[in-house]
């Protein structure tokens, strides 16, 4: 498969294959465009990014879901329903056995995510989620996580519901909205504790498929250069980013079961 790519490319790869062989600690921030392969949109997709025919100011603000809860809930049972089949990628998948392949190296490969999707998950991998949980709700108003989870985890699917009724909360009678952290909004504390740890600690940082324009999510590369992290980054339209060290240029699904086979190789 390395034959498919540029010489350069593979040289690129092999390097960064050299130098996380050579590392103990490894921060991983994933964003869209992991799942992009699974065919989930990113959100800043021209034709097909999430916020196409909306503003995030209209479908992802606590004053949206104040304004026009309605709106705010049809939009994200609507996004339940387009992930809802969809399944890990060979990008996922890699990950997950690089974690596994850790346990029995002294490595420490450390997963964050901005995704509110389970992927990850499903391949299976331990992630921390900075942005919330897709399928997971919680009252908008007195915060009590909800009973009646659409799913609970990726086994139920088949069993989950994508009314686009408002559901109310049964101890304060708020209306039940997604557990996601939508934009203005605090990210969870124990997760960001875990990312901002791994992020400032790690010798090696790397970013895949994050378009690193949303805060504080975006930082935590800086953080960890400022720490004297290596940084990589996997995009096949890489930003215009100057902390990085090593570019790999391709998708995700492409780039990661070919680096992780060079890492468990040597
Ligand atoms: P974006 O949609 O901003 O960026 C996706 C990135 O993935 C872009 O840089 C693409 O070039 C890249 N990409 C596309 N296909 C890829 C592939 N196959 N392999 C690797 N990379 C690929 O998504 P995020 O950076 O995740 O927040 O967005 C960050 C946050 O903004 C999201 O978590 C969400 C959004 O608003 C909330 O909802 C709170």
């Amino acid at each position: 498969m390395l034959a498919e790519l540029s010489p350069a490319l593979i040289a690129e790869v092999k390097l960064a294959a050299k130098l996380l062989a050579a590392k103990q600690h490894i921060c991983i921030l994933t964003g869209a465009g992991i799942s992009a392969e699974s065919g989930i949109p990113t959100f800043r997709d021209k034709q097909t990014g999430l916020w196409e025919n909306y503003g995030v100011e209209d479908l992802a603000t606590p004053e949206a879901f104040t304004r026009d809860p309605k709106l705010v809930w049809s939009w994200y049972q609507w996004r339940r329903q387009l992930v809802a089949d969809k399944a890990p990628n060979p990008a996922h998948h890699a990950l997950a056995q690089w974690q596994y392949h850790a346990q029995t190296s002294d490595q420490q490969v450390t997963l964050i995510t901005q995704n509110v999707d389970d992927l990850h998950e499903q391949a299976g991998s331990s992630v921390t989620h900075l942005h919330g949980h897709l399928w997971r709700n919680r009252c908008g108003q007195c915060q009590t996580p909800s009973q009646d989870q659409p799913r609970t985890s990726y086994d139920n699917r088949n069993t989950m519901s994508f009314d686009e009724a408002l559901l109310t909360c049964p101890h304060c009678g708020g209306y039940i909205r997604p557990d996601i952290v939508w934009f203005g909004e605090a990210l969870p504390i124990q997760a960001w504790q875990i990312a901002e740890e791994a992020a400032a600690n790690c010798e090696v940082f790397i970013s895949i498929g994050t378009s690193s324009l949303v805060y504080p999510a975006a930082g935590l590369a800086q953080l960890a250069k400022q720490n004297g992290a290596k940084i990589i980054e996997i995009n096949p339209d890489p930003t215009p980013n100057t902390i990085v060290d090593i570019t790999l240029a391709e998708k995700a699904g492409v780039i990661l079961p070919l680096l992780i086979e060079e890492i468990t190789a040597l």
